[in-house]
């Protein structure tokens, strides 16, 4: 099925799909999926001494990894000047709130989750900060080459430690988007932009209910 254009007000879908992602979102997403892919194997091939003799242009997959940090940022701002820039700051204002239901569904509770659970929040302000050291990491490896007066102890541990922590988040995530039976419908909503109303209700009751009422209102509003 089509997705719905961005401007397209949210929960209007065809029948019993409800509209999850906007096409300003997944293109946040795919587009920082692929550029942390590129500088992952890039990042890895720099990091392990066997992968470096093997491909033996060291310097070549270093530019490529560095021009894709730049391409990854420049991305960033076009999405941001481009795209749908109030659907991402409701998106950010979601996300940096845990609320009591979030804190009794991280303890293991029952409790009725808004659009994003407390999981996937965590997930993304996890992605948020470990982009934003990459980025600072990043750029103070670069700059500590050209002046030595940059060159800081535990820079490129950070830059080391961050690679293996997201390495483990991405796992989890992949597990969770792929494979988990009752989570992978979620790959629809990242793909197409809509999920079965269903499978919505079950796992963002909240978000369901909160789509209702306001198409609700839209509908009595004259
Ligand atoms: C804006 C983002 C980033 C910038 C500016 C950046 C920049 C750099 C620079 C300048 C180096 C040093 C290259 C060298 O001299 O050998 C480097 C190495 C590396 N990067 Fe990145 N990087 C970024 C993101 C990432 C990401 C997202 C990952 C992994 C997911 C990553 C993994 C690595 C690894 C594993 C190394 C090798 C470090 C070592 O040899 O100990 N980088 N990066
Ligand atoms: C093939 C690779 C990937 C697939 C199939 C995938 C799939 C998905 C899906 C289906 C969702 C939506 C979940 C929902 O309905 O709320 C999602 C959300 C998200 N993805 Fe990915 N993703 C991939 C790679 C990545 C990478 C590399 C990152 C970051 C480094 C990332 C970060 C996020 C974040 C922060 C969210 C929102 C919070 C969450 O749902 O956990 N994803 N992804």
């Amino acid at each position: 099925m089509a997705s719905l254009p961005d401007s397209a007000p949210p929960g209007i879908a065809p029948a019993d799909r409800i509209q999850r992602f906007t096409l300003t979102e997944r293109a946040l997403h795919w587009m920082h999926a692929s550029a942390f892919f590129a500088l992952l194997v890039t990042g890895l091939i720099l990091y392990l001494p066997a992968l470096s003799t093997l491909i033996s242009r060291r310097n070549l997959v270093k530019n490529v990894h560095i021009w894709v940090a730049v391409a990854w940022a420049v991305a960033l701002v076009v999405i941001f000047v481009v795209g749908n820039r109030k659907r991402l700051a409701e998106d950010w204002r979601e996300i940096e709130t845990i609320d009591r239901d979030d804190r009794r569904w991280l303890r293991g509770r029952r409790a009725p989750q808004g659009r994003f659970n407390a999981g996937q929040k965590i997930n993304a302000l996890l992605t948020v900060a470990f982009a934003l050291l990459f980025a600072l990491s990043g750029f103070f490896l670069w700059l500590g080459e050209r002046d030595h007066r940059f060159i800081f102890a535990g820079t490129g541990t950070v830059h080391d430690l961050l690679t293996f922590l997201s390495v483990g988040l991405l796992v989890g995530h992949l597990y969770l988007a792929l494979i988990h039976p009752s989570t992978r419908h979620a790959l629809r909503g990242m793909t197409t932009g809509e999920v079965d109303e269903d499978w919505a209700r079950k796992h963002h009751a909240k978000w369901v209910e909160a789509e209702r009422i306001a198409s609700l209102h839209e509908r009595s509003s004259p």
